[in-house]
């Protein structure tokens, strides 16, 4: 391409508005002009970096692949902007791949004319600069958003597959069947009326999924026996919130519900177990799982009884304020029965 034209092209490019005649000459003469279909690839991530980018005429997207395989967009640049600036600058691979939306023109620099043209034309180089810090900070601001995105997935996968093992585990039992669900469901709710902060509550909710998981070992005869638990097959009962924090100790990510587990079981006055902890020596989460649980298993059909009908059991349950639960709480359930109709919210 002669010059001059080209020069006229670099003229109709924003990028090169400020540039006098004389640097456009310098710069016509180390640019080379290349077209690019619809799709095509432009820069492909961890390649080598050897070229600057500037549109002409067209519409590029880069894209950042992750190890899922999952592409994210991380900017769409147009006719005067630049791209493949990073990997130039740093002398690294390239971050990101660029492709073309539609059919796109481009003027190409190399690595070293790129420096030269740094050098020729400082403006140049500051503007890029600027845009350049522009980019970072979206691209930053764009990754940890979509971090925090995979993050509540993977957390929501989790929770459905706590659900599918619980579920499973209460199929053995007629009588427990969905327990756990709404037990998870009533703690969540005596939290919320209690104003506990968010991460908290998420505790409760999947500690409400998982305080029985320890039942898993326990045999089925003992699950659904019909008449009352002689002694030692209570003992066998009573194992369960030891066996279920051994289970989820094992778990990384789930470390946050074992005292839910361990200690559901515990009572306000001491009287229960596996430690007979007594009062607040009962972490907050157990004494509040306690009474989600007993107030299910009093609403629910059992083998050696039939359920109580929910205002019998909300009753109940405030008579054992300071003996079997913690008053704080019960009130904060007292108040939640009052104001909402109970269970049928949470059944
Ligand atoms: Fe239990």
């Amino acid at each position: 391409m002669p010059n001059s034209s080209k020069i006229q092209k670099l003229k109709e490019i924003s990028f090169f508005l400020e540039v006098s005649e004389h640097d456009l000459l310098e710069i016509a003469a180390i640019s080379t002009e290349r077209h690019f279909a619809m799709g095509e690839i432009i820069i492909e991530e961890n390649s080598k970096a050897e070229i600057f980018f500037i549109i002409y005429k067209g519409k590029i997207e880069i894209l950042k692949k992750f190890e899922d395989g999952e592409e994210v967009v991380l900017g769409v640049y147009s006719d005067g902007e630049f791209f493949g600036e990073m990997a130039i600058l740093d002398e690294g691979p390239r971050s990101a791949t660029a492709r073309a939306m539609e059919p796109t023109t481009v003027m190409q620099v190399s690595y070293k004319d790129f420096e030269k043209i740094l050098g020729v034309v400082p403006q140049i180089a500051y503007e890029i600069m600027k845009e350049l810090s522009v980019r970072l900070r979206q691209t930053g601001a764009l990754l940890v958003w979509q971090l925090k995105r995979k993050n509540r997935e993977l957390a929501e996968v989790s929770l459905n597959t706590i659900r599918a093992v619980v579920q499973s585990l209460e199929e053995r039992n007629p009588f427990l069947k969905g327990h756990s669900e709404r037990v998870s469901s009533l703690a969540v709710a005596i939290g919320t009326e209690m104003g506990l902060p968010e991460e908290e509550i998420s505790s409760l909710e999947l500690g409400g999924l998982l305080h029985d998981i320890g039942m898993i070992g326990i045999s089925d005869t003992i699950i659904n026996e019909a008449r009352p638990l002689n002694n030692p097959e209570y003992d066998i009962i009573k194992q369960h919130p030891v066996d279920g924090k051994h289970m989820i100790e094992l778990i990384p990510h789930l470390q946050q519900v074992l005292p839910h587990i361990l200690s559901h079981h515990e009572r306000f006055d001491g009287s229960g177990y596996p430690e007979n902890l007594v009062g607040t020596q009962i972490p907050r989460a157990g004494r509040v799982i306690a009474l989600a649980d007993v107030f299910d298993a009093l609403t629910t059909d059992r083998p050696q009884r039939k359920r109580m009908d929910s205002k019998a059991a909300v009753s109940y349950i405030v008579d054992q304020s300071g003996i079997s639960f913690d008053p704080e709480i019960v009130s904060a359930f007292k108040a939640l029965a009052e104001n909402k109709n109970f269970p049928d919210e949470f059944y």
